[in-house]
């Protein structure tokens, strides 16, 4: 325990400690998944549905976190969906009422202003499963 000896021992193991930081290093950069393959395994859905959110333009009258255009103001912001209490102020926020919600919005809330859209229930499930992961990463 002298103080001799400490600084012997430091003094040789500068260059491994060195070695070691690099190792860490090497380990945190390989430990972080790219991009691309960070949703799976559920990523199949979210993915199409985002796919889907952009060809049926509702960019064109919301806000949507993954669509940089159009953001469109008329209808209300969907990021962080899942927290949201009730869909438009009116239905129970479950994926079965989302997805038909989506699909056709007069239908199921009498007077909402959100016009009916060109997609099959799959696809409106796809969306929903969308609009559920939006503030998970
Ligand atoms: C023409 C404009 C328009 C388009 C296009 C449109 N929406 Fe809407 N959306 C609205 C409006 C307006 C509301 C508010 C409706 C209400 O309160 O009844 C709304 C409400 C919603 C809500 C409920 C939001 C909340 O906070 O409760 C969701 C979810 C939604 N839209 C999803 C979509 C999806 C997904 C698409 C594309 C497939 C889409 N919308 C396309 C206008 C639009």
């Amino acid at each position: 325990m002298g103080s001799g000896r400490q600084a012997r021992s430091s003094g040789k193991w500068r260059p491994a400690g060195l070695a070691a930081w690099a190792v860490i290093g090497a380990l945190l950069v390989a430990c972080k998944p790219p991009a691309e393959t960070r949703r799976t395994p559920e990523g199949g859905a979210e993915a199409r549905g985002l796919a889907l959110i952009e060809n049926a333009g509702c960019g064109a009258c919301h806000e949507i976190p993954g669509v940089t255009w159009p953001k469109g103001r008329l209808g209300p912001s969907l990021a962080g969906f899942d927290d949201v209490g009730l869909i438009a102020g009116a239905l129970p926020n479950r994926p079965g009422t989302l997805a038909a919600f989506i699909r056709n919005a007069p239908s199921i809330k009498p007077g909402s202003t959100m016009p009916p859209m060109p997609l099959s229930e799959s696809q409106a499930a796809d969306v929903a499963a969308y609009l559920y992961g939006l503030d998970h990463d």
